[in-house]
């Protein structure tokens, strides 16, 4: 089995840490484990080494949105998690939310807007987000809270268009999904917000699990998550970001985004969810890899 991860995307650094983790886990479930760093050579080498399958464990652009998927389609190697096209629908966080709403789940308003008229003036009333239709582990995410500020000035690297969206306050939740079984509901409690720093720095933020909410919004965590799974068609393992504001009770509670190639690392958070219903991580590797296909 070769164990995909690195790649070019500005998630890299995570995905080397997942599939570190996860090529362990892998070993240790008694698979002979080759890691492949996703490069320009990548066709090359997994034509050399002929895997029998390939757990993916890289994130964002090229590895979670249905590039990689493709190119493993095209080799006949039978690959983890999502297909290409629920890959593509899930990185792009309009079209996703397109497929949400479609499935009745609630999400919030979002337009796709020039960067030259979003660092020009606000292209919808603060509060507000702007950020990468297509990135993850909030890479390149711009909060703007008050209309006194001056609209984001974004870096040279975010693309000429962006996704803008109301910002939604409350809590943040999450509920990862593994075949068709939502595995639990965290709590992320964060000083300031879940930046990249929160989501991978040791302390960076604590994960109450089960989290500490009313039944019914748990049980609508589970519902929403293993609909918007199934909405985008996804496979193995996702995982749904909601935040809930507690003060609206179910009218409260939006889905973010979901993630078809969830972090594996040690402060991610689909393992814990996995361990708290007594399912290891090695465990939970292995019910990935049976789930691939091609
Ligand atoms: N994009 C990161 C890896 C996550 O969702 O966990
Ligand atoms: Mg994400």
């Amino acid at each position: 089995m070769v164990v995909l991860m690195g790649g070019p995307s500005a998630e890299r650094e995570v995905s080397l840490s997942s599939g570190r983790e996860c090529a362990n886990a892998l070993t240790e479930a008694g698979f002979k484990v080759v890691t492949v760093d996703a490069g320009p050579d990548l066709c090359a080498r997994l034509s050399e080494i002929k895997p029998d399958v390939v757990f993916n464990a890289l994130h964002g652009r090229w590895g979670e949105d249905g590039c990689v998927q493709g190119l493993l389609e095209w080799l006949r190697i039978p690959y983890t998690h999502s297909g290409v096209l629920a890959s593509a629908l899930a990185m792009d966080k309009e079209k996703s939310k397109a497929a949400f709403r479609a499935a009745n789940l609630p999400v919030v308003t979002s337009t796709l807007a020039s960067k030259a008229d979003v660092c020009a003036r606000h292209v919808m009333p603060p509060p507000y987000v702007v950020k990468p239709n297509n990135e993850g582990s909030s890479v390149g995410v711009y909060i703007v809270h008050e209309a006194a500020n001056a609209p984001p000035q974004l870096s040279d690297e975010m693309p000429d268009v962006v996704m803008v969206e109301t910002y939604a306050p409350g809590r943040e939740l999450t509920t990862s999904v593994l075949g068709d079984r939502a595995l639990g509901v965290t709590d992320i409690i964060v000083e300031g917000w879940y930046d990249y720093h929160a989501k991978y720095s040791v302390g960076g933020s604590r994960h109450v699990i089960p989290a500490d909410v009313p039944e019914y919004i748990s049980k609508a965590c589970k519902d929403y998550a293993l609909r918007a799974h199934q909405a985008l068609g996804c496979r193995g393992l996702s995982r749904t970001d909601f935040r809930w504001d507690a003060s609206r009770g179910l009218d409260g509670l939006i889905i973010l985004e979901t993630n078809t190639q969830p972090g594996m690392t040690p402060t991610s958070l689909a393992p814990e969810q996995a361990a708290a219903v007594g399912i290891s991580f090695p465990a939970l590797c292995r019910a990935i890899v049976e789930d691939a296909s091609c």
